[in-house]
């Protein structure tokens, strides 16, 4: 992939997030699912785009993303791609695309970049298998995002839950971090863990991180562009702001539409070829 797009706007890469992070910056993250979306989010200034396996419950109306597959995933990438000019195009590993061996996950995460021409993936946990397996990507070329404390692939096993809580969660979670920067990860998702430790844990590694549900601390945040933009009525943890009523707006949109094609005033004759 080019560090420059095709109109000549140059790419954010992953060594920029890595000076960000020395810089003091802030690293700003959402995600997308489809081209249009896609062209919003990075014309507003993002610097990193996620095609997030989150794809399973705002846009499938599935219960969790476990039953996302790797064609959903490269189905919508390919679609944001066409989207976004200047961010970093991450697009996460769906659950069992990694997770069998190390081989599966090098070829799977080289399709996902030979398909889609994004510039990472992600995938989730921190055990040393984990970590091997982002290595063995890492070594073949290809930038890996990790992803730690609550990990949604994992729903069935943690619940959802505030996760370092507890005997020994912190000291786990800080090990996994490290582990994940040995490996080669080029930046960490924190979700879920209370902001102390996510502090914490991006004062020890060099790699930024990007929090979601984890206070202040951290060198980036991330959140799922269909929450924030209030178009998922009745999501609102704790850590969500809501910087738009994209839904509201919606509605009464498409509220009015009907009203007027059910009362004969639209089309009117403005609107009528000669
Ligand atoms: O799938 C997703 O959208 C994610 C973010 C919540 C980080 O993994």
């Amino acid at each position: 992939m080019s560090t420059q797009s095709g109109n000549g706007v140059r790419r954010v890469t992953v060594p920029d997030l890595r000076e960000m992070k020395r810089r003091g910056d802030k690293i700003a993250v959402l995600t997308a699912y489809d081209y249009l979306f896609a062209r919003l989010v990075d014309g507003a200034g993002v610097d990193v785009v996620l095609v997030g396996d989150s794809l399973g419950q705002v846009v499938l109306g599935l219960d969790s993303t476990i039953p996302v597959t790797l064609d959903d995933m490269i189905h919508h990438a390919r679609a944001v791609r066409r989207g976004v000019e200047r961010a970093l195009l991450v697009v996460d590993l769906p659950f069992l695309t990694y997770q069998v061996s190390r081989e599966d996950a090098v070829r799977n995460a080289g399709r996902v970049l030979q398909e889609t021409c994004a510039s990472a993936v992600k995938l989730e946990g921190g055990s040393e298998t984990i970590a091997r397996t982002v290595n063995a990507v890492v070594e073949a070329g290809i930038p890996v995002m990790g992803h730690l404390g609550f990990t949604p692939q994992s729903v069935n096993a943690i619940g959802v839950k505030v996760q370092g809580r507890g005997d020994g969660g912190r000291e786990r979670l800080l090990a996994e971090a490290k582990r994940l920067e040995e490996a080669g990860a080029f930046s960490i998702v924190l979700e879920l863990m209370p902001g102390e430790l996510a502090a914490e844990i991006t004062r020890s590694v060099s790699i930024p991180t990007i929090g979601i549900g984890a206070g202040v601390g951290c060198d980036g945040q991330v959140l799922v562009l269909h929450d924030m933009l209030g178009l998922n009525a009745g999501f609102q943890p704790r850590f969500l702001r809501r910087f738009a009523e994209v839904g509201e707006l919606a509605s009464a949109g498409v509220g009015e539409f009907v009203q007027a094609v059910k009362g004969g005033e639209y089309p009117g004759a403005e609107h009528t070829f000669e």
